[in-house]
């Protein structure tokens, strides 16, 4: 009996043992789960977290413009607006059949300012509230924002000048002011303008560049790069791009350095700087090509008065340097920059 009861004792004891056992067992397996679980989203969590700075590093920053509906003051949002309406219809309301006056020859300002001037890297107005007025060495004067509205006037849209006191001028400096108000003054707001490109090694192939043109522009642009009219004739669909109607050889465009980072980072239409089509030797080429055809001729012997201050790609003598006009205008690039380089150190 005495045994029996110890048998049972002992039994009762393995017993218990074996529970304990299961449920420290189970309480391992159960650590180990969760733990690895734990760490699992620790470590999703931080992917996710790699994720979102490489998103925001590559995002942010880029300037917009600002909203026209925050406008709460009836008379300057209707000249703001008015002042947009011209920027995107220059033609209707300038241009060669222009209800205002007949002061330019067709093109709209953003043809080149990309939806009124408020595209990234598309040529926009996001520096010139900051930055107006400015010292310019194409003048070597300081500008205030009516001389260059009106240099685009003169030169890319071939026109003669609008007053500045004309509601025209007011609107659409108005509007330029405004959507660049939220930039620091004197700073330089990211995306505006043009992005950089960098030069090739050589000069710049006008036949290289008229095989461009034909494959990937002509369709719009038309093979005699005059551009087509809308069905009023008061305003194209597709901009000229030489002839008649275009900038004249005193504009921004006409520098290949200026036409090649435009086209690179906007054409064809409804490119944007983040899926260019043309590969860099493309946009120089097809620069070089449409630059070489026939456009009007702007007479301008003031321009860069100090001529040690010539862009590398102005393509109007006498210059500073050695180099001829040819490679002025055609390139290759690189040597004009480096000797540039080296008189700026000499002078230091
Ligand atoms: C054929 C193309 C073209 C058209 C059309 C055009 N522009 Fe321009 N504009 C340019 C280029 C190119 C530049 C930059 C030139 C440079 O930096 O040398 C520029 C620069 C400017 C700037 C200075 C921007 C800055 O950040 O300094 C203003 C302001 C401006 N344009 C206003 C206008 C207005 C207003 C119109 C219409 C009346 C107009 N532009 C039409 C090509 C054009
Ligand atoms: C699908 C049609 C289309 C194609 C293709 C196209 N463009 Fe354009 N291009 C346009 C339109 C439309 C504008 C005016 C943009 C606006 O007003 O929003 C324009 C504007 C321009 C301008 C500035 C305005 C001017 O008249 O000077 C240049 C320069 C230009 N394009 C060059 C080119 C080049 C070079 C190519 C070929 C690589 C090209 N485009 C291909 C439709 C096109």
């Amino acid at each position: 009996m005495n045994q029996q009861n110890t048998t049972d004792k002992l039994l009762a004891i393995i017993n218990k043992l074996v529970i304990i056992i299961v449920i420290l067992v189970a309480g391992i397996v159960a650590m180990l789960y969760l733990f690895s679980k734990s760490s699992k989203d620790d470590i999703i969590a931080s992917n996710q977290k790699d994720t979102k700075q490489i998103v925001t590093t590559d995002t942010n920053h880029y300037w917009q413009p600002k909203d026209l509906n925050l406008i709460t003051d009836k008379a300057l949002k209707e000249k703001v607006e008015y002042g947009r309406e011209l920027l995107a219809h220059t033609a209707t309301y300038l241009g060669p059949n222009g209800t205002v006056s007949k002061s330019t020859n067709g093109l709209n300002c953003q043809n080149c300012h990309l939806n009124a001037g408020t595209v990234i890297f598309g040529n926009n107005y996001g520096s010139v509230n900051s930055l107006y007025p400015k010292f310019r060495a194409r003048s070597g004067t300081i500008e205030n924002l009516y001389k260059r509205v009106n240099d685009c006037i003169q030169r890319s849209l071939n026109g003669t000048a609008i007053d500045s006191n004309s509601k025209e001028m007011q609107s659409i400096t108005a509007y330029i002011n405004y959507i660049g108000s939220d930039v620091e003054k004197g700073k330089k707001a990211v995306g505006s303008g043009f992005k950089d490109l960098g030069y090739l090694d050589r000069a710049a192939n006008i036949k290289n560049g008229m095989a461009v043109y034909e494959a990937k522009c002509q369709s719009c642009h038309q093979p005699d790069g005059k551009g087509m009219l809308n069905a009023t004739k008061n305003e194209f669909i597709y901009p000229a791009l030489w002839g008649d109607h275009s900038f004249n050889d005193g504009a921004g465009l006409y520098r290949i350095s200026n036409f090649a980072k435009y086209v690179k980072y906007n054409m064809p239409q409804g490119t944007t700087f983040k899926n260019p089509v043309l590969s860099d030797e493309e946009a120089w080429d097809v620069a070089a090509f449409v630059n070489s055809q026939p456009r009007p001729h702007k007479n301008v012997p003031n321009d860069w008065p100090d001529i040690s201050k010539k862009p590398v790609d102005h393509p109007f003598g006498p210059y500073s340097d050695i180099f001829s006009e040819q490679q002025h205008k055609y390139g290759p690039f690189k040597p004009i920059a480096d000797a540039q380089k080296k008189k700026e150190t000499a002078k230091k």
